[in-house]
């Protein structure tokens, strides 16, 4: 007696097609799975055996084999359930080769034989329609599986007897409808922030060009304040973009109701987090909250406090957009194009700050400062001081400017710099943070003033190499926030005040 089915195992966040076939032969009676399967998988024997009998079936006594192919590639999760109890009720004749053909399924089973929620329901479902198939699984994972297209059948059932009466003709169960996170926004706004007029203006200027930001100061000079509201000048997802993100978001089972979110990710881990929570893997491949943050924002508060390697491990996806977490036997790739936001004091005491000396002297800030590697502050566009506010500005009515007149203007910027990539033929480019070598200087090329100024600077500065680019870019974003295609003086010389001149000097001392 056999019986097979497709389904799908995770590579990233890639869904590679597995077959799972059954075979039920005379003998010892023995449930033996293989084909690489973990230990959730390899438990699966137990909850297939009981689900069957929620459902009136006994397992026969009988040599039952269950081959997950191909054979090289990790099986993991308890995604598996599911696939191999329906492969087994074919190899039982309970449910007929030509219902379940045309699927593949995921799910994991409870011993009730009501089927339970499983990550990655939407990528499985684009995987299984690129086989040409439908997709069966949880009733929980419906809404999130169907954004994989109105053409894909979906069949999304609570429990195994309502999707064995589809089967028979008894019940029909419909298709789950494609759910959007329509909760109003809970984000704070910007008219929260008194004063700080340069560190509100350099939030607006990354949020336009999509820099990376660090913001130095002391404490309760509002940094996480700012950085927390910097999602909410941010243009929202286009659709596909959506998609992107809740592909991630699917695959880490973060997807509420299976609702995919209209707003950019805002991602603020702990500084104690580990490097796998950070940048994913471990024993079970996950994405981490630098893919979690995917076409959105990664905040690291207190950025001196993370572990100097966990640091160093976000170069790659900063510089890439990308994650590769290398395994034994292969390679998982996890989608990584964030905007990374830091802040940090300018010691550890807290104290010091723009004119005020730590009373353990200049040392302690050199060597608090010192924890963050150059190649990655490389990477930051934005280095600004964040001055405490003072009681005077505390004291002003809210600024009457918020979070959506500055998202107007930065969605304007934007949209320039897509347009000008588009025409230039940089396809998936997005944003002036993206911008590198000859195609930067051909479209940040400053006029005859501002080259004057930037070769002034450069030398007077001793500007490196990356330090001259990562000022063109942000000239260049300045320009698109003013709506003028020419880089000026202005620009060249607002660019050059982001340059961090503090940190730099004091971790020279
Ligand atoms: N510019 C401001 N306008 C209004 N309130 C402010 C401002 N700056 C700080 N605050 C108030 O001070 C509190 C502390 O600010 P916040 O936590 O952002 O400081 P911080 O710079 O991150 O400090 P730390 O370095 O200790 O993390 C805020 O919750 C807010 O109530
Ligand atoms: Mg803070």
């Amino acid at each position: 007696m056999y019986g097979q089915i497709s389904t799908l195992a995770f590579v990233g966040i890639e869904a590679r097609p597995v077959e799972v076939q059954v075979r039920i032969t005379p003998g010892k009676a023995a449930f033996v799975i293989v084909g690489l399967p973990d230990k959730a998988v390899a438990e699966s024997s137990e909850r297939v055996r009981n689900a069957l009998h929620a459902v009136g079936l006994g397992l026969p006594y009988k040599h039952v084999t269950v081959n997950l192919a191909p054979a090289d590639l990790p099986k993991e999760g308890s995604q598996f359930d599911l696939p191999i109890l329906l492969a087994m009720m074919v190899a039982m004749e309970a449910v007929a080769p030509d219902a379940v053909a045309g699927y593949a399924a995921i799910g994991e089973l409870a011993l009730d034989g009501s089927i339970r929620a499983v990550p990655g329901a939407l990528p499985a479902a684009i995987g299984a329609n690129a086989m040409g198939k439908g997709l069966i699984c949880p009733a929980a994972c419906g809404s999130e599986a169907a954004w994989a297209g109105e053409d894909v059948d979906i069949l999304a059932a609570p429990h195994l007897l309502s999707l064995v009466n589809h089967f028979k003709g008894l019940q029909t169960l419909a298709r789950p409808k494609a759910a959007l996170d329509s909760t109003p926004s809970q984000r704070p706004d910007l008219a929260d922030v008194k004063g700080q007029e340069s560190a509100r203006r350099a939030l607006e200027v990354a949020a336009a060009g999509g820099h990376n930001l660090l913001m130095i100061g002391p404490p309760g000079a509002g940094k996480s304040m700012l950085a927390a509201r910097l999602p909410s000048i941010l243009p929202p997802l286009t659709p596909e973009e959506m998609l992107d993100v809740s592909m991630v978001h699917s695959l880490a089972g973060e997807l509420m109701g299976g609702k995919l979110a209209t707003e950019r990710p805002f991602r603020a881990p702990h500084h104690s987090a580990s490097m796998a929570a950070l940048v994913g893997g471990g024993t079970r491949p996950r994405p981490g909250e630098v893919s979690l943050a995917h076409l959105g924002v990664l905040f690291l508060d207190e950025l001196p406090e993370f572990q100097p390697g966990v640091l160093d491990a976000l170069r790659q996806p900063l510089e890439t957009g990308e994650t590769v977490i290398a395994r034994a036997n292969h390679r998982i790739q996890y989608p990584s194009r964030i905007q990374l936001v830091a802040a940090m004091n300018p010691c550890k005491c807290g104290g010091g700050g723009p004119g005020v000396t730590c009373r353990r002297g200049e040392r302690c800030a050199a060597e608090y400062q010192a924890r963050i590697s150059g190649p990655l502050l490389d990477r930051i566009d934005l280095q600004i001081e964040v001055p405490a506010v003072s009681a005077a500005d505390l004291i002003l009515p809210s600024p009457t400017e918020g979070s959506a007149e500055v998202r107007a203007r930065v969605s304007r910027a934007r949209e320039v710099q897509r347009a000008r990539f588009l025409k230039l033929g940089a396809k998936g480019m997005r944003t002036n943070a993206e911008c590198a070598g000859r195609m930067l200087e051909d479209v940040a090329q400053p006029d005859a003033d501002g080259a004057a100024l930037l070769r002034q600077a450069a030398d007077a500065l001793q500007l490196s190499a990356r330090g001259f680019h990562r000022t063109l870019r942000v000239a260049r974003t300045l320009a698109d926030l003013d709506g003028e295609e020419g880089i000026g003086r202005m620009h060249v010389a607002e660019a050059l005040s982001y340059r961090g001149e503090t940190l730099r000097q004091r971790s020279a001392a």
